[in-house]
């Protein structure tokens, strides 16, 4: 990986579900109400909510991801045998304040002060999005925030990448993505984007004929490779 790959960028474009915030901490949060089962209902609640976005852009039948983390919270619910309103709501509600990965402040501020555009770009509802910003505290270092409600499907669409392109007036080249997720990695490179893939799970290269421009196990390792300020 060479040095400075990002040094032509003039924005840095964020995933927001497994990038900024930890969506393991809703179940972590409630582990002991939970119990053994803890691990596989928060696996199989973040596979579902994935899978349910997918197949509901391919039907071309949308709904809003807080719609959709609640469907594949209940899939997950049922899938462990378990029947259990009140804690469903607390898991929903914890949804919207979720932990802020350790890195990310820093990171978000030097980029900031080095004066580039800083928005992020998810599947997640506004309301959820402004929530987890808030509670993170982040929402004052945010240029945009940027979500699929308008154009009811998601990513890896191209036009859900090119709502950034657009919001921000830059050419897709001039946009650094970073994301924790391998396949939104390979979408926002399809669209043109520079990518940064923050392997926070260490999982292996998705194969879908795009390979990250660069590869890091945490999102502060990006600052070396933005080159001076601009
Ligand atoms: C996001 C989820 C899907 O777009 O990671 O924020």
């Amino acid at each position: 990986m060479s040095e400075n790959v990002f040094s032509s960028c003039r924005a840095f474009v964020f995933d927001a579900y497994g990038t900024l915030f930890d969506v393991g901490s809703a179940v972590a949060h409630h582990r002991s109400r939970i119990g053994n089962e803890a691990d596989r209902l928060s696996t199989l609640w973040r596979q579902k909510q994935l899978e349910y976005t997918w197949l509901r852009s391919l039907m071309g039948d949308f709904v809003d991801f807080w719609s959709v983390t609640g469907d594949s919270l209940d899939y997950a619910m049922a899938a462990t045998g378990r029947t259990d309103p009140a804690l469903r709501a607390k898991l929903m509600e914890t949804y919207l304040s979720l932990d802020i990965f350790p890195d990310v402040t820093a990171t978000l501020t030097s980029l900031k002060e080095r004066g580039h555009k800083i928005a992020i770009l998810s599947n997640g509802a506004r309301h959820m999005l402004i929530s987890a910003a808030k509670a993170s505290g982040i929402l004052p270092l945010l240029d945009a925030i940027l979500c699929v409600d308008d154009i009811k499907t998601y990513k890896p669409h191209p036009t859900v990448y090119k709502l950034a392109s657009d919001a921000l007036e830059l050419d897709p080249g001039e946009i650094a993505f970073q994301s924790s997720n391998g396949w939104d990695i390979a979408g926002a490179g399809h669209y043109g984007f520079k990518t940064a893939w923050i392997n926070r799970a260490q999982q292996p290269v998705e194969m879908l004929s795009y390979q990250a421009d660069a590869t890091l196990s945490q999102l502060d390792e990006l600052l070396p490779l933005i080159g001076q300020s601009s």
